[in-house]
């Protein structure tokens, strides 16, 4: 393949995507030292759509009936970066607040200045308690620690405002429903607690979602006869918008479908919700060969070719959070055209086969997921078995991260 230094030059340098990952690099004023920018024109970047997250923000909405909407944003933001993602959901009247499972991604939320309530799902000690409730983070609570809530409360002068978490079934975290009215029944008699949601979490198992139901409306019901008030109650994730519409209850907690890709294969289709993928993981090409009959490419010689034939390599690895599997089947597009991942993918490189002819060059764009028909999030899943989560939340945090 040739490649003049003119044409490396332009589609190294001069490109908008380039000076946009980089802005200190677009903006640097003349008389200033020139800019150092970490971030090579060849290293994979992600973008996040912003009219594709708003068109299904509004389109949950509308599913919803304009019920409030937690947005789940852990694990980063589902790979876009966790305060990028709020601060670009934060304006949108249907987004209630934002739910996170670490602390440090709490935390962050609020350093990064968003103020919409954030929900705490994971776990956190005696001082985080107090470090969150200060900064309006409110915990998720499902065992006894009222004496712990009592104390917060007092150092602050405030009563810590708090969801419980039911486990009707999932057998991950909540307080057993047939354990439950005890302990909401003491959270609700202290002054140091103020009870401003409750939820559960679907198994999403056709038979067993019923029966949580049931058990959640039983266990909620009783206890608001007594006059416990149990603030928003809320179950649904992405599953419970298609699946569950006796369970919206006061809110609903998607994540993967504000993200845009169908949770469920099957889902595609049902016309229950137009979703448009927000996240793209694209990079350039890197390096471009012919292949003899009989050479092979990657460890173990994971390919060998059967003719002469064109390959490509691509600076994405499973360390960038392409998955292993993608040789089986996932599909990268380039100038329009979608190659098959070939050979295994290392930590920092795959392969794509380009056939008889060369078709790219070095620094053409590579894009392995976007909104595209055929690169969807969901198509790369059903070709080679990884889960759109994979896809999206295994996304290496360090990656740069474009809104576009
Ligand atoms: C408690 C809870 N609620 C909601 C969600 C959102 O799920 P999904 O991304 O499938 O909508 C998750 C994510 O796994 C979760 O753990």
């Amino acid at each position: 393949m040739k490649t003049s230094r003119r044409s490396f030059l332009e589609a190294t340098l001069a490109l908008p995507a380039i000076m946009e990952a980089a802005p200190a690099l677009a903006e640097a004023p003349r008389d200033a030292a020139p800019a150092v920018s970490k971030d090579s024109s060849f290293d994979p970047w992600v973008e996040i759509h912003r009219e594709n997250l708003r068109h299904n923000v509004q389109e949950i909405s509308r599913r919803v009936e304009g019920r409030p909407i937690l947005a789940v944003i852990k694990n980063n933001g589902y790979g876009a970066g966790v305060t990028n993602i709020a601060q670009l959901l934060e304006p949108q009247n249907e987004i209630f607040g934002f739910a996170v499972v670490k602390f440090h991604e709490a935390m962050s939320l609020r350093d990064a200045g968003l103020r919409k309530p954030v929900l705490l799902l994971g776990p956190f000690d005696e001082n985080n308690l107090q470090d969150a409730a200060a900064r309006n983070i409110m915990p998720m609570v499902y065992t006894p620690q009222g004496s712990a809530l009592d104390k917060v409360a007092a150092k602050l002068q405030k009563p810590v405002p708090l969801h419980i978490c039911i486990d009707t079934g999932i057998g991950r975290v909540g307080v057993p429903y047939y354990q439950a009215a005890p302990l909401i029944r003491d959270l609700a008699s202290r002054k140091s607690v103020q009870i401003q949601g409750t939820m559960m979490t679907f198994t999403e198992h056709a038979e067993l979602d019923k029966e949580q139901i049931r058990r959640f409306q039983e266990t909620c019901g009783t206890l608001e006869q007594e006059g416990i008030a149990l603030g928003k109650k809320h179950a649904a994730s992405s599953f419970g918008l298609f699946e569950h519409p006796e369970a919206f209850y006061d809110m609903v907690r998607p994540g993967m479908a504000i993200y845009g890709a169908y949770s469920e294969n099957e889902f595609r289709h049902t016309g229950v919700l137009d979703l448009r993928p927000a996240l793209s993981l694209k990079a350039r090409v890197i390096y471009v060969k012919k292949l003899r009959a009989r050479d092979s490419a990657g460890y173990n010689r994971a390919y060998i070719a059967k003719d002469e034939v064109w390959v490509a390599t691509l600076p994405v690895g499973h360390a960038d959070g392409w998955p292993r599997t993608a040789p089986k089947g996932a599909k990268v597009r380039i100038n329009g055209e979608l190659y098959p991942v070939i050979a295994a993918v290392s930590a920092s490189h795959c392969i794509v086969e380009i056939g008889k002819e060369e078709r790219v060059k070095i620094g053409d764009v590579a894009t392995f997921f976007d909104a595209q028909p055929g690169s969807r999030p969901e198509d790369v899943s059903e070709a080679c078995g990884a889960s759109v989560y994979d896809l999206t939340m295994h996304l290496n945090p360090l990656l740069p991260r474009r809104i576009v």
